[in-house]
């Protein structure tokens, strides 16, 4: 029997897809006519700026306009701040956890130095708030309150993140609160504005803030998963950078829980990370497999992705639920 299903996915990843290109153009038409001028910061702020991210904050954006039935085209210059936002903390975090590879490629910090990385950073958040300013809408002054709480928490969060580094114990609490902070305000601004862009209802506009914290919570932990099980090539980052680093991810929290004896030795030593880790990741893969760690993640992805469902089960768009149910799903499929 055709259920019909597969065309509908097909139509909501084609709407992606297009959300997608109008960003991409968007964000090409941003840059020239706002060309940072040295090329000192000129070349790595288009370096970092390629086409080659997945673009989900500014596509969460649009969908989230187009369910509360506003106009996508009045939300494609938040939707490229909310990009540059997101670019800006990349480059800082890339400094923060000595990481090589993003996107496939040298990080910024590495290709030309740290210096020019901080720079690169500061000139793209100053760009964020330049086409921020540029979105058509009544309601500014709360787009713009959004997108400013969402840039102090990503701050404060990958502060709680470089603490609980040195931290040997850390609850499954305070990591959900160092990812609400780090990675899912930005993507609940992202879908909050874009509500408040469409001119939704204050109902709807906190109910796809709602959506975003679930989702961007997922995000992270999923983010945390693909770190030790993505194919590298694909992931565009460094196979099990986290591990090396000894960051309180959601599976050295679970595993420092629950691990015993010499496994348990082992994850005290990646705590305290022990020069000599990178040739044990293996085992660490191993400990993670032994425990289930792996199964409680996608588990808990999967549960945080049926909350942000929930979350907007009041959109009065059937079409624009469906869409964003779909979004949600393709996240939580990603294997980059
Ligand atoms: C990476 O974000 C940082 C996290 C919050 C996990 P993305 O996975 O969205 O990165 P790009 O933009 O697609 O490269
Ligand atoms: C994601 O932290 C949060 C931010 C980038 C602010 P990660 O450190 O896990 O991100 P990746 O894995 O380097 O992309
Ligand atoms: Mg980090
Ligand atoms: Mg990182
Ligand atoms: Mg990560």
């Amino acid at each position: 029997m055709d259920t019909g299903y597969g065309t509908m996915m097909d139509q909501f990843q084609q709407l992606i897809e297009r959300c997608r290109n109008l960003i991409e153009q968007q964000l090409r038409v941003f840059m020239r006519k706002s060309p940072p001028r040295p090329r000192f910061v000129a070349e790595p702020v288009h370096y970092i700026l390629a086409k080659r991210g997945k673009r989900i904050r500014p596509v969460l954006l649009l969908l989230a306009c187009k369910a509360v039935n506003g106009r996508i085209g009045d939300a494609l210059p938040a939707g490229v701040a909310v990009e540059l936002l997101h670019n800006f903390t990349l480059v800082h975090d890339d400094i923060m956890d000595n990481a090589t590879t993003r996107r496939g490629r040298a990080t910024v910090h590495t290709k030309w130095d740290q210096s020019t990385a901080i720079l690169v950073g500061d000139e793209l958040i100053a760009l964020a708030y330049r086409s921020l300013l540029q979105a058509k809408s009544s309601r500014l002054r709360a787009i713009l309150d959004t997108f400013t709480q969402a840039f102090v928490a990503v701050c404060e969060g990958q502060g709680l993140d470089k603490e609980f580094e040195a931290q040997r114990r850390v609850s499954l609490g305070r990591y959900l609160t160092m990812i609400e902070q780090k990675t899912a305000r930005i993507v609940s601004a992202s879908a909050e504005i874009g509500a408040l862009v469409g001119g939704g209802t204050a109902q709807q506009v906190d109910a796809l803030r709602k959506y975003g914290l679930h989702l961007g919570c997922a995000f992270q932990v999923q983010d945390d998963l693909l770190d030790v099980v993505a194919d590298e090539s694909r992931f565009g980052k460094t196979a099990g950078a986290d591990i090396v680093s000894g960051k309180k991810t959601y599976l050295l929290v679970r595993a420092l829980q629950k691990a015993k004896g010499a496994d348990r030795d082992l994850l005290v030593r990646v705590v305290r990370r022990n020069a000599l880790i990178e040739p044990n990741v293996p085992r660490i893969r191993a400990i993670y497999e032994k425990y289930d760690i792996f199964g409680e993640a996608r588990r808990t992805a999967k549960e945080e992705t049926e909350r942000a469902k929930r979350a907007i089960s009041m959109l009065p768009s059937q079409r624009g639920r469906a869409a964003l149910n779909s979004f949600a799903d393709l996240l939580l499929d990603r294997n980059f």
